[in-house]
């Protein structure tokens, strides 16, 4: 997948990132730089930067960063070349043909309306006289007609090839079909038979509106070795990861505020009940890209998981990854009832809706959980209580906060306000010191501090790699410089990624290309942030001599790492303190 590096170069050209992402951010001068606030982490002071020069972005903060095409693929939760489509419609440009791209989306489109497809045929199927117990199934479930036809919810058929059949009349190929996921490939004979068979059937539908896989639910519970839910398996359309079902329709929502259950069904009884920001996760735990996803339709979250151990735990993953998504987080605590779709089936929307409003919030559901560990009858269970939620209590940021929470445990504790607020400032103490003990650990070790944030480049020799940032960080600023590193060669680099940016940028410049952070290419979304924190690091004036001086101790380096013998090291190092006192 390649587009010309010509058109990439006008591309960014006539998308100046500061206008882009301005259009996501609210962006203040400072300097060369623009700054904000981080569009992908909460925070309160703006540790995000644009740099019109450069043309990148990277966030001091969460150390996201990259070019303008980065930008939208990470704000947007586009592919690459999807970024690239629609930053070329922005700017009015014609995206070239690109023969690999363009049959990929071929086959997607192919794959949608083959689900589309697929979706009626099972929806019709619930009417047929073959679905009537399906169809029994959902009305004693309490799904009414009107339900049924929004969310477009179907029947499978008892029978091995009745999607087969259906969609090889509408002229879908055996390959289209297999690639559909909708299918299993018999290992016997090699033929194909449906995946889903006689089960309720549940589209999953994403936000443009494209039926991307489905969810099958047996109809009874009778059967325990079926699986209650099967769904669509990972296919070129469907992600599951990445996907939340009825946020296609919760996306409309006017409610400010999304809520966020663990079942289909669920999400499918809110919304009959008047709780048109439901959405659920797809069969499986909530992730990073899920609440990415969710955070760009609202900013607050209610988690409503299941009453059990297994909600319960769940609902504690998912606070900090929704957190961290920058959603403010609130737990409605599921009582009376299993799960929201029991619930208010059993008691209706308006007693649902008290709950709604007293759902707490993250701290509150965090004192619940540690009170529910502790006896407060018995002395020593008390005692660790009031510590727990003291540690609890002391990060908060307000003082009212502190106030009001710490006064509820006292209540609780049966202990005065004022022996809870000692609690809280000693362990508040117990904190500092703690957080000082750390950061003179970090302080003694300062090659750690300059370790790049991800693993996957770290570096092995701290003192080349300091010298090659800096050698990139000048020559991004000033690619003039690139004509004075004849004798700095990609493979004397001691971090591998950045002697191949090195490569490409020596490259660029020769071919008479702009070099940039944006015409960097085959780089991991980790690497090119990492190299937008680079050229975002430095600086102040270019210095030729600190070049110089840099080119000099990569090439030591590299010539140390590769002496074999203590003997050959000490010839090395002769050999250029002469040559250094020669040109010196
Ligand atoms: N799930 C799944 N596979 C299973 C069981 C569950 O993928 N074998 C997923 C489904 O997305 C389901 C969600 O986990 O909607 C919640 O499961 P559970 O609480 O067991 O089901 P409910 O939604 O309560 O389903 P129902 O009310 O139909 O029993
Ligand atoms: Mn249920």
């Amino acid at each position: 997948m390649a587009f010309p590096p010509a058109f990439l170069d006008e591309l960014t050209a006539r998308n100046p990132i500061a206008d882009v992402v301005g259009q996501y951010v609210n962006l203040k001068r400072s300097g060369s730089n623009l700054f904000g606030l981080c569009p992908f982490h909460g925070e309160k002071t703006a540790s995000f930067s644009v740099s019109p020069d450069k043309g990148i972005y990277y966030c001091f903060g969460c150390h996201k960063g990259g070019s303008v095409i980065n930008f939208m693929m990470e704000i947007e939760g586009l592919s690459y070349p999807d970024a690239v489509r629609s930053l070329a419609k922005r700017a009015g440009m014609e995206v070239p043909e690109d023969e690999q791209y363009q049959s990929r989306y071929r086959q997607q489109e192919r794959l949608w309306a083959l689900h589309k497809e697929a979706a009626r045929f099972y929806h019709s199927q619930l009417y047929a006289p073959g679905g009537a117990e399906a169809l029994r199934y959902a009305q004693e479930r309490g799904m009414p007609k009107a339900i049924l036809t929004k969310f477009g919810i179907g029947y499978a058929p008892d029978h091995w090839t009745a999607l087969v059949d259906a969609l090889r009349k509408k002229g879908y190929t055996e390959q289209e079909l297999r690639d559909s996921g909708l299918v299993t490939v018999s290992r016997k004979n090699g033929s194909l038979f449906d995946r889903f068979r006689d089960r309720l059937m549940f589209p999953i539908i994403d936000v443009r509106g494209n039926v991307i896989g489905f969810g099958g639910r047996i109809l009874s519970n009778q059967d325990k070795n079926a699986a209650k839910y099967l769904n669509s398996p990972e296919t070129l359309i469907f992600n599951k990861r990445k996907n939340l079902f009825a946020l296609n329709l919760a996306k409309k929502s006017k409610q400010g505020y999304m809520i966020l259950v663990e079942g289909y069904m669920d999400a499918i009884a809110l919304h009959q009940f008047g709780f048109d920001c439901a959405v659920a996760s797809l069969g499986t735990a909530l992730t990073e890209d899920g609440a990415a996803l969710l955070s760009r339709y609202t900013d607050q979250v209610v988690l409503i998981y299941d009453g059990d151990t297994a909600g319960q735990n769940a609902t504690r993953r998912a606070i900090p990854i929704l957190e961290k998504a920058g959603l403010q987080v609130k737990v409605l605590q599921m009582r009376d009832a299993k799960d929201p779709d029991e619930f208010l089936k059993k008691y209706g929307a308006d007693r649902f809706k008290i709950l709604l409003e007293e759902s707490s919030n993250r701290v509150e559901y965090q004192l619940g959980a540690i009170l529910k560990k502790y006896d407060l009858r018995e002395d020593d269970q008390k005692v660790k209580y009031l510590q727990e939620t003291a540690e609890l209590i002391c990060t908060l940021g307000s003082s009212v906060q502190r106030e009001v929470y710490g006064g509820r445990v006292a209540e609780l504790a049966k202990i005065s306000p004022e022996a809870m607020k000692l609690e809280v400032s000693r362990a508040y103490k117990r904190r500092l010191a703690r957080e000082k003990k750390q950061q003179e650990k970090i302080d003694l070790s300062p090659a750690r501090n300059l370790q790049p944030k991800s693993r996957s480049i770290r570096y092995d020799n701290m003192k080349s790699a300091m010298a090659e940032e800096l050698v990139l960080s000048q020559a991004l600023r000033e690619p003039a410089l690139l004509d004075q590193t004849r004798d700095l060669r990609p493979e004397m680099f001691s971090s591998q990624l950045l002697g191949r940016v090195f490569d490409q940028m020596l490259k660029r410049h020769r071919q008479g290309l702009e070099v940039s952070v944006g015409g960097l290419t085959d780089l991991t979304a980790e690497e090119t942030a990492h190299i937008a924190g680079i050229a975002q690091r430095q600086e102040g004036p270019v210095n030729e001599q600190a070049f110089q001086d840099c080119i000099r101790t990569i090439q030591e380096e590299y010539q140390a790492s590769s002496a074999k013998t203590e003997d050959d090291l000490m010839a090395l190092r002769n050999k250029l303190k002469q040559s250094k006192g020669y040109q010196g």
